[in-house]
């Protein structure tokens, strides 16, 4: 994640078995440019050596009982004032209870005390403990302290047992953080549909047309208007990617399929981006599974609903955005210009998969912004997420403009 660069990060890591997830979590944040110091309470020394975590933190570990810790000539307490976000993962339920109490007998919840804004906290326990109501109090009391928690999974446990108090997985437990260190309210209150991916059409009941539509720009979107502040739905064709946090997602595959859904939600959209790469003609499928006899198959196609058009015929267009992409290779402005006006867009994003570095699947885009004052904005090669920022933003601005 590009988003966490030169965070000062204090890794808290309390006795469960989840500490060893916590080494891949700190990977994750060192990779993603962090500056990590790592704290380790008596207990969680046991289950993983401290060597593992300052190996990979590049930094000696502190840990019970008090050591001698330096950073930047600062010593024990200071840590807490030298990060900017403190976690803690695994969080055992006597961390929990001490952190919500105001208990300070060992070195990390003297930190834990100390530190004077938001802790993100990832609980690991059996889950009878996880319901036990003094947890729950616990659990309760910090996030009224502002505090914020990941809750955990459910499934196997490593006591044997199944339920909820699986630690969340670490890649999850950053999702959260770049959330937090993220979020702002330019788009607050407003209802965002975004839809992602391609479609997939049936040509009997086997066989499927589709396209390479990785989903990843209008997953970047989704991700980036909930940072927004917006509440946001997602109407994705089939991906494999992970829901972005906050997001709600409906799932569809064929592209009749995707206009009802998109239909559906639009009613009470705000802004409404068209990113998904529907097909625009869909075979009239046939059932059973075509016998392969050697004679040539000729498809016969039928041009599916222009999902655009249909949602710019809904009512209450005059205060709502809605915005497409235009996918060209050739004469793509002017194709792009032609596609704004037909469809009765605000806007469209012009993109280019021979573009070097914006081809199918990447993680970049090169965007061309064409709004339909008759203003275009060309940008460059940029990471997807930063591309759907952009883009938000300027739908923001337009709805600012429209209020
Ligand atoms: O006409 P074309 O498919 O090139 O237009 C691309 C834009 O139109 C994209 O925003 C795409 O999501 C949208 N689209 C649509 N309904 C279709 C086909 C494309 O809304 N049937």
């Amino acid at each position: 994640m590009e988003s966490s660069a030169k965070r000062k990060v204090l890794l808290g890591v309390t006795g469960g078995i989840a500490a060893y997830k916590s080494c891949l979590l700190l990977r994750r944040l060192v990779e993603a440019g962090c500056d990590t110091r790592v704290v380790m309470t008596r207990h969680a020394t046991h289950f993983v050596g401290p060597l593992s975590f300052s190996t990979l933190s590049g930094h000696p570990v502190a840990a019970d009982p008090f050591e001698s810790y330096q950073v930047d000539g600062a010593e024990h307490v200071d840590l807490s004032v030298w990060a900017d976000q403190f976690v803690v993962a695994p969080a055992t339920a006597n961390i929990l209870a001490k952190s919500a109490t105001g208990i300070a007998d060992d070195f990390l919840s003297t930190l834990i005390c100390a530190y004077d804004r938001p802790i993100l906290f990832a609980p690991a326990m059996n889950h009878r403990m996880w319901s036990n109501a003094a947890i729950r109090r616990a659990c309760g009391q910090l996030q009224e302290d502002g505090h914020v928690l990941v809750e955990p999974g459910a499934g196997w446990l490593a006591c044997g047992e199944t339920g909820a108090g699986r630690m969340a997985e670490p890649e999850f437990i950053h999702e959260h953080l770049d959330w937090l260190w993220h979020r702002t309210s330019l788009l607050q209150g407003r209802r965002v549909l975004i839809s992602a991916g391609p479609t997939v059409e049936a040509v009997d009941e086997v066989r499927v047309l589709s396209n390479r539509s990785s989903g990843r720009m209008g997953f970047a979107l989704a991700r980036a208007a909930q940072r927004m502040g917006a509440e946001v739905r997602l109407v994705a064709g089939p991906v494999e990617l992970p829901t972005p946090l906050g997001v709600c997602r409906r799932d569809v595959r064929s592209a009749a399929q995707m206009a009802q859904a998109m239909l559906e939600e639009a009613a009470t959209a705000d802004v409404v981006i068209m990113c998904a790469a529907v097909a625009d003609y869909a075979p009239e499928a046939i059932s059973g599974k075509r016998k392969k006899d050697g004679s040539p198959w000729q498809l016969s196609l039928l041009p599916t609903v222009d999902i655009l058009r249909e949602l710019g015929a809904l009512p209450g267009r005059e205060t709502r955005i809605i915005a497409g992409f235009a996918l060209e290779m050739e004469r793509e402005l002017e194709q792009a210009r032609e596609k704004l006006q037909r469809k009765g867009l605000d806007f469209i994003c012009l993109n280019n998969p021979r573009t070097e570095g914006a081809d199918f699947g990447s993680t970049q885009n090169q965007i061309t912004l064409l709004d339909r004052d008759g203003t275009v904005q060309e940008w460059p090669l940029m990471d997807k997420l930063l591309v759907a920022e952009r883009i938000l933003r300027h739908a923001a601005l337009r709805l600012g403009n429209m209020a």
